[in-house]
């Protein structure tokens, strides 16, 4: 920049207006507003500014006849300057109202200017509808969070949160903050650590969720906890994913699964309410082992229908490995498929290890019955695609069915996703909510060899199932949820154990010695011998919540300031490395690597 421009102070002017505000009733009235150029005209000396703050954009005229010196100040402005603007509000000509903004009727007639500051020209243009790459949207970020699609996420995003708040302030919720320096969390990814500078060699813990802390609440008699807080996992990231999240943490005691529905649910059901749809409640429900039947899935998007097993209607019919389940995907309303569109649905099964069977004509040529018996079971429509899928050949693994239902499940979404554009068969604005229950009590870890826990070890067991905790991990289901909407795992929670007898039975079915328990958790089984009160809760992904809620498919796109798929911050450029000096306090030497 220059710097030759004068800039004027703000002294103690004040708006009047925002610039989303004016309507034509305020024609007459004289008015301040401030914010940025988002574009300026020059019609041949008559100046015409569009002047945008957070609520949105106001018209400012600049006369060729009006006073000489204000005229010559608004020649200055350019694009991202930040202005004040004096003048009095005056209806548009009838030609000239601009329908697409509600400010559209009216524009201020300006008398006086400030010129608040200048800026450079922005590295990408603040129009909706221009795509620019994520890198420069991230390393420019408060550029980027002037856009008017991130300015309607972030105050949505800040609207839910007090929805949030309020709803469960009323239902006698208490929001208590638990540490951010803590020790590590059993939630499955690694942790972020902190290096203590006066405990030399020992490290702090980022915490995963306060899992810990809101069932010791619980124990401490305060009965309904929440918090709207940050989570850091060190993992894999993805669309959905960021190394800090935040989660919508609640625990409550003496209460069944039921209760904690009851408590998320209405709080659902206000968020979606303020960001424009409405949704029904009770939320449907739908067993692990259902879900896995139906859908391949753990979290169904339940905008597609189910798929069927058909295996009994072509039983003889080899269409697949032996043993293994033959399954019917119904996709409705995906039109005629070309030959080609139909080809290519082979190889997208081929990747997963399945056969599909997409020839109808071929189907009812070769097994007319079961072709006829399978229509009646499936009922599709006209325009719906129905195809068969087997398994090529038997998976070697420990459950070779449930691997083909799931591969099938991703043949499911994929076809759903890819005829989505052309039939709109995901209407993003369609909510369907789904708690799924009853999940497995353990996940066999292959490369660990042992039991893990599929939620966390703190996750109570059906009371029918205590007994077979060391006898049968596999058969054992978990009182432990999740919030589904629309393909996405929304939210997890669980009941859970408050015995210290049970937790023991639980580390023993997880491989723990008494010792490393005590190791680990040793002040939260302590804690269980001091009246722990049954209790349960859950966390809902706030950023996923919100995601979904404003329509975008990247949660980088509700989060201020984001990491991006990296884990790096492009802004500021973390992480980054530290002086020696800094190092040498903590006691940290480098290995080079
Ligand atoms: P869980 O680990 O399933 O459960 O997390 C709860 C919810 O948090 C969201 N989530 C994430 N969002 C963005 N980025 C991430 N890296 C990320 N990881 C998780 C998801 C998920 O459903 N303590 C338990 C909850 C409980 O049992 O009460 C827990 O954290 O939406």
């Amino acid at each position: 920049m220059e710097g030759s421009l004068q800039l004027d102070f703000l002294g103690d002017l004040r708006r009047t207006h925002h610039c989303g505000e004016l309507r034509a009733a305020d024609a007459g009235k004289r008015a301040v507003v401030m914010g940025w150029i988002h574009r300026r005209r020059d019609l041949g000396g008559v100046i015409f500014i569009h002047l945008r703050d957070r609520e949105g954009v106001t018209q400012a005229v600049f006369h060729a006849d009006g006073d000489a010196v204000v005229h010559k100040r608004a020649e200055e402005i350019r694009p991202e300057f930040v202005v004040a603007v004096e003048g009095t509000v005056a209806l548009r000509s009838k030609e000239t109202i601009n329908p697409s903004i509600p400010t559209g009727e009216v524009e201020v007639v300006a008398d006086k200017v400030w010129i608040l500051n200048e800026s450079r020209t922005p590295p990408f243009p603040m129009e909706e509808n221009v795509e620019v790459s994520e890198e420069a949207r991230l390393k420019y970020r408060y550029v980027d969070l002037r856009r008017p699609r991130m300015q309607r996420n972030i105050i949505l995003r800040a609207k839910v949160a007090l929805e949030v708040r309020q709803a469960l302030y009323e239902q006698g919720f208490l929001e208590i903050e638990t540490p951010f320096m803590t020790r590590s969390t059993p939630e499955g990814a690694r942790d972020f650590l902190v290096p203590s500078r006066v405990n030399s060699g020992t490290f702090y813990a980022l915490p995963q969720s306060p899992q810990i802390f809101k069932q010791l609440l619980m124990v401490s008699g305060f009965e309904k906890y929440f918090q709207i807080v940050r989570c850091f996992r060190d993992e894999d990231l993805r669309a959905d994913r960021q190394p800090e999240f935040t989660q919508i943490d609640l625990e409550m005691s003496f209460p069944q699964q039921d209760r904690v529905f009851e408590a998320i649910e209405p709080v659902m059901r206000r968020v979606c309410k303020a960001a424009g749809f409405d949704v029904a409640t009770p939320f449907s429900r739908m067993t692990y082992d259902q879900a896995m039947r139906s859908y391949g899935i753990d979290k169904p998007d339940l905008r597609l229908p189910p798929f069927h097993m058909v295996t009994d209607l072509f039983e003889g019919a080899n269409l697949g490995a032996e043993g293994m389940p033959l399954v019917a995907i119904h996709i409705p309303r995906t039109g005629g498929l070309s030959r080609k569109e139909r080809d290519d649905l082979k190889p997208l099964g081929t990747e997963k290890g399945l056969r599909v069977f997409e020839d109808r004509k071929r189907l009812e040529r070769d097994f007319p019955q079961a072709v006829a018996a399978l229509r009646e079971r499936v009922k599709p429509g006209e325009e719906d695609l129905l195809i068969l899928c087997s398994a090529a050949e038997k998976p070697r693994s420990q459950r070779p069915e449930e691997d083909v239902l799931k591969a099938c499940g991703q043949l499911r979404l994929q076809i759903g996703q890819k005829y989505n554009d052309r039939h709109k068969l995901l209407d993003p604005t369609d909510f369907k909510f789904l708690w799924v229950v009853d999940f497995p009590m353990f996940e066999w870890d292959q490369e660990e060899n042992r039991w893990m826990a599929a939620h966390h070890p703190f996750t109570t067991v059906l009371d029918e199932h205590i007994d077979k905790l060391t006898t049968d991990p596999a058969a054992c289901r978990a009182k432990s949820y999740d919030l589904v909407l629309n393909g996405v795992e929304l939210a997890s929670g669980s009941i859970r154990i408050h015995r210290r007898d049970v937790q023991s039975k639980v580390f023993a079915a997880l491989g723990f010695s008494d010792e490393e328990a005590r190791r680990r958790f040793g002040f939260l089984l302590d804690a269980l011998e001091y009246g722990a009160p049954p209790h349960g809760g859950a966390a809902i992904g706030f950023d996923r919540l919100v995601m979904i809620l404003a329509g975008e498919t990247s949660i980088r796109d509700v989060i201020a300031f984001p990491k991006t798929a990296k884990g790096t911050d492009l802004m500021c450029d973390a992480p980054a490395e530290v002086p020696e000096r800094q190092l040498r306090e903590l006691g940290i030497a480098l290995r080079k690597t």
